[in-house]
Order: structure tokens, then C-alpha cells, then sequence
């Protein structure tokens, strides 16, 4: 059976006869396959039903999906209710703690795993169940190119914790807490014991992080059911998502509804829509590229800053506003925003339930009344989260969180002060002699998607030992790499190209002048280009690992995109045809 014929289901499942493994007798390899599952207990009964497959990430690496078997029960249960057969089978998992060099060195590796695992295995459709930051992206980039019906389940943020009395979540709060330290405002007792306050329970992180951001813009694109994007990993309403999760994958698969035909282009300019109100992590950005760019679609930058500036932010969480996940729920979550965004969304996409994301917002709970999502008339922020710079220090475009800025250093000019590389800062951030003022601009290069390698959450550079104890909180920081969607400052981020890729922003010299000003969408470097190519010929490239390079590290220097093209690799994007948003 050709790999094609299996991407066409003719609205008729296939059960366990999907995808024989090639034995050249297509009969006995179904006889051999039903004869080693019925080691496991079935009947024929169960193994004739449309075959659901549940893509576990457990792993007692990730408190983030520290809920999974929980979820994975109640994902089967609907399948079954549903006159389906679940199958669970595991997947890579990835949590932003424990996965070195980063987790976003490793996304595309857990990409590639899901879509072959669900390639290669016979099921009519897939729950995958993620949550931590790479994981939903992972999982909705392997799904729009397996493109068998699935539906996405998220494991729902943690809890938030209290300290002395104030609310904290992960991980807004661990930098603010970590900063003050720093500062030394809290002392060695004191920070040991918020340690123990962040993470209260299993679940992603409480804020409107990279987790939080990628599920709400999974349940925009329509790929998981409506509001299931905000219920805590430790509620009952969690486990009821789940059991309709699984319901809804056996009517998806009788169907055929593959993700093709939801994660449309209308989809995406949705999805960008959301992302910009809800003040959500730049990281969103990079994903919604990547699994875009499975299907075709290319997001253009310059098109989504227009969309940006008639995009006000309404959703008052941390690190843009004042809540946690938990306040967005009972809210009554997503669609609250949804409606109130109704006439800037395209309201006929489908979504995995049959019904138009118009009619999912209609048919949610109206709350009249609550403190969460504000008016379009009453703001957080006018403008939507995320703003595009370009300029001679990054012709292929940066990008800055102006919900989580400070607005005295939305224009400022100043003295570059330069870090050459992740080792450079850590030598010399702290260093008493270091010169370096409150108004100069700190400069990180090399820390992009090949530099680091992995583009790491380094952007957010922390502000100087010697200026924190003075009191100085925030500063204008510019670099080609990441950072949390938990963090917020003045940060210039994903400088495209990146410094290890002949980017300005590895000419950068101590003392030079930068100058940000984000209205006018401009970061420009006051060094003419005379001395920029008397510098460049003379930079040396920065060191990097010696040969022999093998394995999944080669795969991803040899194959790792730009930001502006989503981080995923070469091989995995087809020739694209359309652009978001129009
Ligand atoms: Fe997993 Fe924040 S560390 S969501
Ligand atoms: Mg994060």
C-alpha cells in the first residue's frame, strides 16, 4: 500500500490494516501485525475499530507534562466511548529546563519523531499531547506534514504558587525574584525559599509564556477544541478536554478531516491576530512560521507589523499585564478573547469539531463581567505585543515585545557595549570594572539559530551586577537569539541574519552607536559601510565545535533555517506558494 493511497482515507478508516510494514505479501504482513498486537489482549472485535493513536510525552524529565498518563486515560476513554481504538505510543519530550544545548536546538529533532512515528504506525488519527514550549510546535509542524486527521491536547498550565503573601508563577516571577537577588534586595534564605513557591504543581508555565501562547494559537488555527486551550493541568475540566479530545479524533478520522484543511492561510492570519492580543511570546512567532511553512505559507514580516499596529493587546497577564493562565480560565478562557476580537478575525475557518471558529465563539459561555480580557475601547497596550525592526543592523528584520518594554527606551541611542559570545558575557557581565553606563545598549552576538547553536533564550541579558545594585532595571539589550516568553524588558530579538551568518550584528564594536526606534520600526547601527567591510574582512569567523561535526548536530548546522523562516530545516519546507498575513 503506497504511502499516498494511506494519506487518502476516502472517509473510511483503516484500523490496524493502515500502513503495512513492506513484506511484499501484504496479507500475511496484516496477519503477523494482528498476531503480535493480540499478544497485548485484543480481540478482533477491538482491532477492526478506527485506530486513534495518542502520542504520550511523559518523561520524568518534564514537570510540565507531569499529567500526561492522566490524560492519556481520559483521551482513551473517549475514543472508546466513541467505538474507537486508542493506541498510545511514545514520543521524544522536551522541557525548557532540561534540554541541553536548548529545547529549541531539539524541536525540530521532536518534530521529525512525531511525523515519523506517525507515518510509520497504522492509526486513522492522532491525539498528540504536549504543553512545554517546543513540544506543541514540534507536534503541529509533524502534523501539517504527516497530515493524517489529529487533534491537538495541551497538558494546561501549573497552578500559581504564593510567597509571603504574593501570587507567583513560573517563570516571570523567577526572573523577577532571581533579579532582585541579583540586586541584592532578597537574601540567600529568601530566594531559596520562592524556590520552592514558583512551580506549584505539574502544568506549563502559569503566565502567558511560550506554552500558554502556543496553546492559544492552537485553538485559533482550530486544530484543538474550542476552549481547551487555558484549563489548569490539575482541573477536572483538563481531563474532560481529554475525553473529548479522544471523541472527537474517531469522528475526525471516520471524517478524513486532515490538518490541510484546517491550518489554512486564513488560519494563520487568525493565529498572527491572537498572537499580537494576547501580548504573547515572541517565540509564538517563530513557530507559527515553522508549521506555516510545512504547508506552504510564508509569513511576511512587514505584513504582520501593519497588522500590529491595528492590534491592541486585551489580554492582562504576566509579563505584559497582571494575571496568571488560571485568571484567563475562569474568564472563560480563549473564547472570551476571541469575541472580542470577532471583527479583526476571519470567523468561516474550520476547526476539528466541524464547526467554524464564528460558531465555536457563538456557542461559548459569555462572561459580561470579569477583569481578564479587556475592551478593545480599554486596552493593556494599543498596539499589538510584537513589533518588527529593520534596519543596516538587521536587514532581514528583528523583532522587539513592546507590550513588555519600558516606554522611556522605545527611542533611545547609545554606546554599544559588546558580548562576543555566551562564555564573553558570562566572564565579563559582572565584572566591577566593566564599562558600562544605564543609557549604553548591550549587544550579545552569536547566539542565533547556528551560532549558540540552538538560538537560545539568551536575549534576555541580564542587566549588569554592578548597575542592578544601583537600581537599574531595565536597558535596551539586542541579540540574535531568543528569549523566554515568560521575560519582559527592552529587548531586541532574532536579529535575522545572525552574527555567525555574516551579520552586522557581529561587527558590532564596543562604543559605537545604536540607535532603536520602534515606531519608526528602525534599528540602525551609526557605522558607515565603508568601516563595516574593513571590519567584516578582518572578522574572523567565531569559533565553532571542530570536525568531525556527525549526527543529528550535522543534520542541524547543515540544515537550520533563519529565524524569519520558522528554525526549521531546509528538507522539511516545501516550495512555498502563498504569503499571510494578505
Ligand atoms: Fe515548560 Fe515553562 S518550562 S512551559
Ligand atoms: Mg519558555
Amino acid at each position: 500500500m503506497s504511502q499516498d493511497s494511506d494519506n487518502n482515507h476516502n472517509n473510511a478508516t483503516r484500523g490496524m490494516s493502515n500502513r503495512l510494514t513492506n513484506y511484499g505479501d501484504a496479507d500475511f504482513s496484516l496477519f503477523l501485525r494482528k498476531a503480535f498486537i493480540k499478544g497485548m489482549g485484543y480481540t478482533d472485535d477491538a482491532l477492526s475499530r478506527p485506530v486513534i493513536g495518542i502520542a504520550n510525552t511523559y518523561s520524568g524529565y518534564n514537570a510540565c507534562h507531569g499529567n500526561v498518563p492522566g490524560l492519556v486515560e481520559s483521551v482513551k476513554r473517549g475514543v472508546m466511548l466513541a467505538g474507537g481504538l486508542p493506541v498510545e505510543f511514545p514520543t521524544i519530550t522536551l522541557h525548557e529546563s532540561f534540554a541541553h544545548p536548548t529545547s529549541m536546538y531539539l524541536r525540530n529533532l521532536m518534530a521529525l519523531d512525531t511525523e515519523e512515528m506517525i507515518r510509520a504506525q497504522p492509526m486513522d488519527a492522532v491525539v498528540v499531547i504536549g504543553g512545554c514550549d517546543k513540544t506543541v510546535p514540534a507536534q503541529l509542524m509533524a502534523a501539517a506534514s504527516a497530515d493524517i486527521p489529529t487533534v491537538q491536547l495541551v497538558t494546561g498550565p501549573m497552578l500559581s504558587g504564593s510567597h509571603r503573601g504574593t501570587r507567583v508563577g513560573a517563570c516571570t516571577d523567577c526572573r523577577r525574584y532571581w533579579a532582585a537577588y541579583r540586586g541584592q534586595d532578597i537574601d540567600d534564605a529568601e530566594i531559596s525559599e520562592v524556590n520552592d513557591k514558583l512551580v506549584p504543581t505539574v502544568g506549563t508555565c502559569s503566565v502567558m509564556g511560550t506554552a500558554s501562547t502556543m496553546a492559544c494559537l492552537a485553538e485559533t488555527l482550530g486544530i484543538m477544541l474550542p476552549n481547551s486551550a487555558t484549563a489548569p493541568a490539575v482541573y477536572a475540566d483538563r481531563q474532560r478536554i481529554a475525553e473529548q479530545s479522544g471523541t472527537e479524533a474517531v469522528r475526525l478520522a471516520r471524517d478524513g478531516v486532515t490538518p490541510s484543511r484546517i491550518l489554512t492561510p486564513k488560519a494563520f492570519e487568525n493565529a498572527l491576530r491572537v498572537l499580537l492580543s494576547l501580548g504573547g511570546s515572541t517565540n509564538g512567532l517563530i513557530h507559527l512560521t515553522a508549521i506555516a511553512g510545512r504547508l506552504g505559507i510564508d509569513i511576511d514580516l512587514d505584513a504582520f507589523d501593519r497588522m500590529s499596529r491595528e492590534t491592541p493587546v486585551l489580554v492582562d497577564l504576566k509579563p505584559s499585564g497582571e494575571g496568571y493562565m488560571e485568571d484567563l480560565h475562569r474568564a472563560g478562557g480563549l473564547p472570551t478573547l476571541l469575541r472580542e476580537l470577532k471583527p479583526l478575525l476571519h470567523l468561516d475557518t474550520m476547526t476539528i469539531n466541524g464547526r467554524t471558529l464564528g460558531e465555536n465563539i457563538d456557542a461559548a459561555v459569555h462572561l459580561v463581567e470579569q477583569p481578564v480580557v479587556r475592551p478593545r475601547s480599554r486596552p493593556v497596550y494599543a498596539q499589538g505585543g510584537i513589533a518588527v525592526l529593520r534596519g543596516n543592523l538587521a536587514p532581514a528584520g528583528a523583532i522587539i515585545k513592546q507590550s513588555a518594554a519600558s516606554a522611556e527606551l522605545m527611542q533611545h541611542r547609545g554606546r554599544a557595549v559588546v558580548f562576543h559570545s555566551l562564555e564573553d558575557l558570562a566572564t565579563r557581565i559582572d565584572d566591577p570594572d566593566l564599562d558600562v553606563n544605564a543609557d549604553d545598549v548591550l549587544v550579545l552576538a552569536n547566539i542565533g539559530p547556528k551560532g549558540a547553536p540552538g538560538m537560545p533564550e539568551a536575549g534576555y541579558i541580564p542587566i549588569p551586577k554592578k548597575l542592578a545594585t544601583q537600581g537599574v532595571k531595565d536597558m535596551v539589550r539586542i541579540s540574535d537569539g531568543r528569549m523566554s516568553g515568560t521575560a519582559a524588558g527592552t529587548i531586541v530579538l532574532h536579529v535575522s541574519p545572525e552574527a555567525a551568518e555574516g551579520g552586522t550584528l557581529g561587527l558590532v564594536r564596543d562604543g559605537d552607536i545604536i540607535e532603536l526606534d520602534v515606531s519608526a520600526n528602525r534599528i540602525s547601527l551609526e557605522v558607515d559601510e565603508q568601516t563595516l567591510e574593513s571590519r567584516r574582512q578582518e572578522t574572523t569567523a567565531p569559533p565553532r565545535e571542530q570536525p568531525p561535526m556527525l549526527g543529528y548536530r550535522r543534520l542541524f548546522m547543515e540544515q537550520i533555517l533563519q529565524a524569519d523562516q520558522g528554525c526549521d530545516f531546509k528538507v522539511c519546507r516545501p516550495e512555498s506558494h502563498c504569503r499571510v498575513p494578505t
